[in-house]
């Protein structure tokens, strides 16, 4: 039987419709609306395009949305000077400083000096910290926050459940593996050093793919029903001189072995954007106490 499909736009559309109506109360509350201020340095297009759809959403959200586009040649202090300021100011809630950075900027310097309490990216030591003891007051990485609603949505209690994430990046794959581990599931972080990654993802009730390689998660790796969460978003030669958008799972494959899984485009991508809305309006909870 073919695997279910598990809709993430749909889900991101309830979330963002959710935040929505808060953000009228809010507005009603307090006479201002939360604000997301968004840093993008350098010109890489998809970056760029992320940044835009950020701040689409927000305003859509009914949230003030501050864009700041900065050229790829900007030194460190001066980002470092613009991330204080955004700290200081007190209309913005959430400031999303768009990665990667150029190499001359050390990335984990100007996370660190953003304010934990505007950390709408979850990437803070502090929030990284909060989020790896169990702190009901982290704020959370928006990608394997998506994740976690997506998978609770389609299966309830993950209690017990062995998940296995594939991919330990900052930005998912471990804050996707401490999620998991505090809706008790038994998890595996696998890695490109891990040793026979088909016999390991065959365990797995869960299986989060976030490794940025085009379909390298093949259907015969999967136990049969398993929940498939497919992060990878790569863009693949079509032919005639087009192009594609694939994950790392063999999508038709998989979805012939698996009990659900995400497409891509459509499963886990519209879900940042929605978590996002969501820490923000969070973070401006927060800030008014
Ligand atoms: N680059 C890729 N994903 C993300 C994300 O979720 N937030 C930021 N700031 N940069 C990213």
């Amino acid at each position: 039987m073919a695997a279910r499909l598990i809709d993430g736009r749909a889900a991101a559309q309830e979330v963002r419709a959710r935040v929505a109506q808060e953000v009228e109360r809010f507005r009603a509350a307090t006479g201002r609306a939360p604000g997301l201020a968004t840093v993008l340095v350098g010109e890489d297009p998809a970056s760029a395009v992320y940044v835009r759809s950020k701040g689409k959403a927000t305003r859509e959200a009914g949230m003030e949305s501050v864009s700041h586009n900065l050229s790829a040649d900007i030194g460190e202090a001066e980002l470092l000077a613009l991330v204080d300021q955004l700290n200081r100011d007190p209309a913005i809630d959430g400031i999303l400083v768009q990665l990667p950075l150029p190499g001359h900027i050390d990335s984990a310097k100007v996370i660190a000096a953003i304010d934990p309490a505007k950390d709408v990216d979850g990437f803070h030591p502090i929030n990284a910290g909060k989020l790896a003891i169990g702190a009901a007051d982290a704020l959370v990485p928006c990608t394997p926050f998506g994740c976690l609603y997506l998978l609770k949505q389609e299966l309830g209690s993950l209690s017990g459940l062995d998940a296995v994430v594939i991919g330990r990046s900052n930005i998912v794959g471990k804050p996707m593996a401490m999620l998991l581990l505090g809706e008790s599931c038994t998890v595996t972080i696998a890695h490109s050093r891990t040793k026979d990654l088909p016999a390991v993802v065959r365990r797995a009730d869960i299986v989060v793919a976030a490794v940025g390689r085009p379909e390298m998660v093949k259907g015969d790796w999967l136990k049969s029903s398993a929940t498939v969460i497919d992060v990878g978003i790569n863009r693949v030669d079509a032919g005639e001189g087009k192009t594609r958008l694939v994950g790392d799972v063999a999508f038709d494959d998989a979805q012939k072995v698996a009990g659900a899984i995400t497409p891509v485009p459509g499963g886990v991508g519209p879900m940042t954007i929605a978590m996002l809305l969501r820490n923000t309006l969070v973070a401006a909870h927060r800030r008014e106490g």
